[in-house]
């Protein structure tokens, strides 16, 4: 969507993956308050992002969406102020139908009213969600959302979770700044890799002003292991996908705000599976070009034991000929100076290494 966001995929915390309906105003403010603390928002996560369940069941007598006086009762627009003073945007979440999922009114038809409330409170991201969509297809439903953001004259990140549903990469791109492309995560390994692979298919799609969404991240939340959060954390950098954090800021482990926290990995800017072989192509190459003739690349051993994995030049699109360096982003070292035609390492069962290969030189064969 050219509304000059998005121009890298979007950053931020989101409530849904830790808290579900278990929110309110101090979570979000405490949660805005450790982005800050923990150096997170430094480093790029800029949006808090509330997700459904923040509204009272139904309209008021004038038909407008009201804040649960429960959960949120200084409103939006105080916790937007809030989270502006500490340099940080705030997101909200509505669904283009009649109900969000969690029984909250839908703006479907409402488009124009919400719109308005959402900017009036200073809203900077709206994550439009797909229930009760009373069988419209999402390419009737979207549009319309993004004419009334458009309307307010307020610059608000039109995210679309329409659940991959008809294949939004063909023609979300001038309705929204980023679109789902799978069904919900879990925090699981199964999950996670199933909609990898799904993402994946939509590499080429993806570009600046709109990106393919897999769905939040999942570090920290207890249902992955180390080295499976780091092959999530790596994957999601590298195919350019939103790095929505979706744990307890306020709690992390170190491990998670270490994993999180890799600005080498956060840099990398986009990529995709570019070979894969060994049992059921459990071997994997994942690849994309950086700036200055560099690429980011990362053997991800999706099999159940240690393994060797190697990437020959060719399949990375480089000359046989070219020396290269080679930076692994986890060790936080150059691992070699000058790799001829090929690169390998042992990668853990499940682990991804990443790296970065910046060409050196052309070895001149006698003539
Ligand atoms: C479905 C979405 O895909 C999730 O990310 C989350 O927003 C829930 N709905 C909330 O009900």
């Amino acid at each position: 969507l050219g509304n000059g966001l998005a121009k890298t995929p979007q950053m931020g915390w989101n409530s849904w993956n830790f808290f579900g309906c278990n929110i309110n105003e101090k979570v979000i403010k405490e949660t805005a308050d450790a982005l800050i603390s923990t150096g997170l928002a430094k480093l790029g996560y800029n949006y808090v992002n509330i997700d459904d369940c923040w509204s009272e069941p139904s309209r008021d007598s004038e038909g407008q969406l009201i804040p649960d006086p429960k959960t949120f009762p200084s409103g939006i627009k105080a916790l937007a102020d809030y989270v502006h003073s500490e340099g940080l945007k705030l997101g909200i979440y509505s669904d283009a139908g009649a109900f969000t999922c969690q029984k909250r009114p839908g703006s479907l038809q409402h488009e124009y009213d919400d719109a308005v409330l959402f900017a009036s409170w200073g809203v900077d991201y709206l994550k439009y969600d797909n229930c009760f969509n009373l069988g419209i297809d999402p390419e009737e439903r979207y549009p319309p959302m993004r004419d009334a953001i458009n309307a307010t004259g307020r610059t608000i990140f039109y995210s679309l979770c329409e659940w991959g549903v008809n294949d939004p990469a063909l023609w979300a791109g001038k309705i929204g700044n980023s679109w789902r492309t799978t069904n919900d995560i879990n925090d699981s390994w199964a999950s996670m890799t199933e909609i990898v692979d799904i993402n994946d298919k939509w590499a080429a799609y993806a570009g600046p002003g709109g990106w393919n969404d897999p769905d939040m991240l999942e570090v920290g939340n207890g249902g992955m292991t180390y080295q499976e959060y780091r092959a999530h954390f790596s994957i999601w950098a590298l195919m350019k996908s939103p790095l929505l954090i979706g744990c307890d800021v306020r709690n992390m482990s170190a491990e998670t705000f270490e994993i999180l926290s890799n600005e080498e990995v956060i840099a990398v800017n986009q990529g995709r599976k570019i070979f894969a072989y060994g049992p059921d192509g459990c071997y994997q190459i994942w690849a994309g070009p950086l700036s200055g003739q560099r690429l980011v690349v990362a053997l991800w051993n999706r099999c159940s034991k240690t393994a060797t994995i190697t990437a020959k030049w060719p399949s990375l699109g480089l000359e046989s000929s070219i020396s290269v360096s080679v930076r692994d982003l986890w060790k936080h070292e150059f691992v070699s100076q000058n790799s001829k035609s090929s690169f390998s390492a042992r990668v853990d069962a499940h682990a991804c290494e990443m790296y970065i290969f910046t060409p050196t030189m052309e070895t001149h064969s006698a003539t």
